[in-house]
């Protein structure tokens, strides 16, 4: 006779996954696909990615490599081609001075976020970030053990970021400052005075920063700024960088670092034992679009201001929902709190869910970014599209 077995304890996690959630803006993907299933036609205003399509010249070079077979591995930071391509934009553009060895490619921005906050924050440390931030900071910062100082904007300022904001939560456990600008997902920009001012405070008292500037190129100011030109302050800097969005590359997933060669080379250390190299005719491809006319770039950002204009009129005409200007990125960030109390609706993830069930209209709300009184609407998409979303928008918050 088979011997009686016990069933097997419940799984149990490590506890560093259970630090963290599924990234929000994902979910809401994954629930309007789900009304897409079922042949509810949804108008899309949760994802966070260009409708354009990848630039001809880029998709050219992918398709090159793959025809020249270069499909082997390559350096586990990316190819020296590609990181003098890095290291060439980021001159050109932003007066940077940085070598090959201070690049590393990786998987996406985020994963080369995600390397440099495990690398740099311990158990315990203090990472300043400030409100509204986009979702995946927070839960990096916690996978890596560190705790998140939550720095308030206010929206009657645009959500603008000052050094002064930022000295001010400065403690003798500050590890690191997370930088934002544009910001995704407000849409604000840093001045480049307070920019420098924060990078001088964190040179000063050895504290690192990371400025995210996944949408430096659709900055829709005349102040268009990389901390990179601080050529003096760079010993704590970590410019962190993506072609997803500049070239309408979501899915190629090719990001950068550029800092000091220590951290790079630490980066590097830890890739080579998860990713390995970024996709390696994705690199051809990026190579690319770095270096060949950046003409796409120009053209896309002048539509982005088009639509960003077009979505801020149409939202600010709807009565109870008011509405900053975003500077850059593709997103506007409405606040909505005027319909909390009405037809059950009681905080922006409320909304959000009505909005995407009723009106079938998906957004992201506020809460995956750390406000409560907003919901997310990327304008990435065609006018056409921005009507139709606010036309049922402005019908359904009506019936509240
Ligand atoms: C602020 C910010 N940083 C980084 C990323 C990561 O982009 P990717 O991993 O596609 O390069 C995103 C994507 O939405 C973002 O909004």
């Amino acid at each position: 006779m088979t011997p009686v077995t016990e069933a097997a304890p419940a799984l149990k996690f490590s506890e560093r996954i259970n630090r963290i959630e599924p990234s929000a803006t994902l979910a809401v993907t994954a629930e309007a696909d789900k009304l897409r299933q079922q042949g509810i036609d949804v108008v899309d205003f949760g994802a966070g990615e260009p409708h354009f399509a990848t630039p001809q010249h880029i998709k050219d070079a992918g398709i090159a490599a793959i025809q020249g077979n270069f499909t082997k591995y390559t350096a586990v930071g990316g190819t020296a081609e590609l990181r003098d391509a890095i290291v060439h934009r980021h001159a050109v553009d932003f007066d940077s001075d940085y070598r090959r060895e201070e690049a590393v490619a990786s998987v996406g921005g985020k994963h080369a976020l995600f390397n440099a906050i495990q690398i740099l924050v311990e158990h315990g440390d203090e990472v300043i970030l400030p409100v509204p931030y986009w979702v995946s900071f927070k839960d990096i910062v916690r996978y890596a053990g560190g705790n998140c100082v939550l720095l308030a904007t206010d929206e009657s300022q645009n959500f603008r970021l000052t050094a002064a904001m930022v000295t001010r939560l400065i403690t003798p456990r500050t590890k690191l400052i997370i930088l934002n600008s544009p910001s995704n997902p407000s849409g604000a920009v840093m001045s480049r005075e307070d920019m420098t001012e924060v990078m001088r405070l964190a040179h000063e008292r050895g504290i690192w920063v990371i400025s995210d500037e996944c949408y430096v190129y659709l900055n829709y100011t005349e102040r268009r700024f990389s901390v990179g030109s601080l050529r003096e302050f760079r010993e704590h800097m970590v410019i962190v960088g993506s072609l997803s969005k500049t070239y309408a590359m979501t899915g190629w997933r090719l990001g950068y670092a550029l800092a000091p060669a220590a951290l790079i080379s630490a980066m590097q250390k830890l890739q080579s034992q998860s990713t390995s190299n970024p996709t390696s005719i994705v690199q051809k491809a990026a190579v690319a679009a770095l270096k060949g006319p950046q003409q796409c770039v120009t053209d896309m950002r002048a539509e982005y201001i088009r639509l960003r204009d077009h979505v801020v009129n149409g939202l600010r005409s709807i009565p109870g929902v008011q509405c900053t200007l975003p500077e850059g990125a593709f997103y506007a960030y409405p606040n909505i709190s005027a319909f909390f109390g009405r037809g059950g609706v009681n905080s922006a993830a409320d909304l959000a869910g009505k909005l995407l069930r009723e009106a079938h209209v998906a957004t992201v709300p506020g809460e995956g970014f750390g406000t409560t009184d907003h919901i997310r609407i990327s304008y990435a998409t065609s006018l056409a599209e921005l009507d139709r979303g606010i036309s049922r928008m402005r019908s359904f918050l009506g019936s509240l």
